[in-house]
């Protein structure tokens, strides 16, 4: 088994946990946030940017790798780390999120999901044996078990049948995956907001006593209030010497909140898909650049930041380029607002270590508040 999981520290009046990921490619300090890199790109940034900002392990995705430019070609070019010059630790998501969300005239069987690739409307077959498949190919550090997502509102009696069923795929998902080459296989917890039904599938899985898990099935609608609730009572189900990964969140209050409930790892697409919208993450609050305000300010966007965007460039520039709609406003945004979120990754680190994380976080989401008011 090529991941090896060390709890440093755990928090004394949270569920906080300090640990250490030594996988392939190399160490991840966690809690952690992940850069999401959907397509063998984190969107409008090179990996020298991502080592800037401290990035110590980035997301792909098997739904689109799959579909195009293809895992065999991927594979021909020396993996993903190789096609993308990326050295670091990188985690790959199944293919069972995306494809509900993005494919078209998808069809759950038994077998896996036949869909229409979005790209061209061909006929695919996604099951549990293709995504990990696919996922060695790519040569991911982390690949994750292929699962259903029911959409929100789906009825208990869906979920029962679904659970069911992503539990024997997570078996044939284990069965597929070569324990003993550099990728580790995670399961995912799914159950929407019941918990019982959580605690259930996270016992089913625990049983197949994978390397680390993960909670699905979030931020897909719910009431931010009902996913921590389900988060916090969820997250004692999973096993406490292994990684704990919270799948497609979220905001930075969302973080501080449920690294407390003690989650380990974190993915969204929001700092890169904010950054492209203008919407940049400040140690002031969120700051829209488009607005005129900014027209004239020779500041730098976030004077507490010290990543190159904010080291360089003032509020003025930044504004104008995305005005001119120049492309360059992508790259500089985005690696701003990856550095806020992995800034603060490093800050909570530094309470948990300093055991003081309950205190701390209740500090910082007060001031948030006032701040987002
Ligand atoms: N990304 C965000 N949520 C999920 C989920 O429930 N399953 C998978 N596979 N990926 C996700
Ligand atoms: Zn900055």
């Amino acid at each position: 088994m090529s991941l090896d999981f060390e709890l440093l520290k755990v928090d004394p009046e949270s569920a906080a946990r300090r640990g250490r990921l030594r996988l392939p490619h190399g160490v991840v300090e966690t809690p952690i946030f992940m850069p999401v890199g959907t397509a063998a790109s984190v969107k409008a940034i090179a990996p020298d940017d991502l080592e800037r900002i401290g990035a110590q392990i980035i997301l792909g995705n098997t739904y689109h790798l799959f579909l195009r430019p293809g895992h065999e070609l991927v594979r021909r070019h020396g993996g993903l780390h190789g096609f993308m010059t990326w050295p670091k630790p990188i985690l790959t998501d199944s293919g069972g999120f995306q494809v509900y969300s993005l494919a078209a005239a998808r069809k759950i069987s038994e077998e896996g999901v036949v869909f229409r690739s979005h790209l061209d409307g061909s006929r695919k077959l996604l099951t549990p044996e293709l995504s990990i498949e696919v996922q060695e190919a790519l040569g991911a550090d982390v690949i994750m078990a292929f699962d259903e997502c029911p959409p929100a509102g789906s009825d208990r009696r869906y979920f029962e049948d679904s659970l069911a069923r992503t539990t024997r795929w997570a078996k044939r998902c284990k069965d597929a995956w070569h324990p003993e080459g550099k990728s580790s296989l995670f399961g995912i917890v799914q159950g929407g907001l019941h918990p019982d039904l959580r605690r259930r599938h996270a016992e089913e899985l625990a049983e197949l006593d994978l390397p680390g898990y993960a909670l699905g099935g979030y931020s897909v609608g719910e009431p931010i209030p009902s996913m921590y609730e389900s988060v916090s009572t969820s997250a004692p189900n999973l096993p406490a010497d292994k990684p704990r990964y919270l799948m497609g969140v979220g905001t930075p209050e969302d973080l501080v909140t449920c690294v407390g409930l003690g989650i380990d790892m974190f993915d969204c697409v929001l700092p890169t898909r904010t950054a492209r919208n203008a919407r940049l993450y400040t140690s002031e609050g969120i700051v829209n650049i488009k607005n005129a305000r900014y027209a004239d300010d020779p500041a730098p966007l976030d004077p507490a930041c010290d990543c190159y965007t904010c080291k360089n460039f003032s509020r003025a520039y930044l504004r104008h380029l995305y005005a001119a709609q120049e492309l360059l406003a992508y790259r500089l945004n985005s690696i701003h607002n990856l550095a806020f979120f992995l800034d603060l990754m490093a800050r909570v680190r530094a309470a948990i270590e300093e055991g003081r994380y309950a205190a701390w976080s209740k500090a910082w989401l007060e001031e948030r508040s006032l701040r987002l008011r």
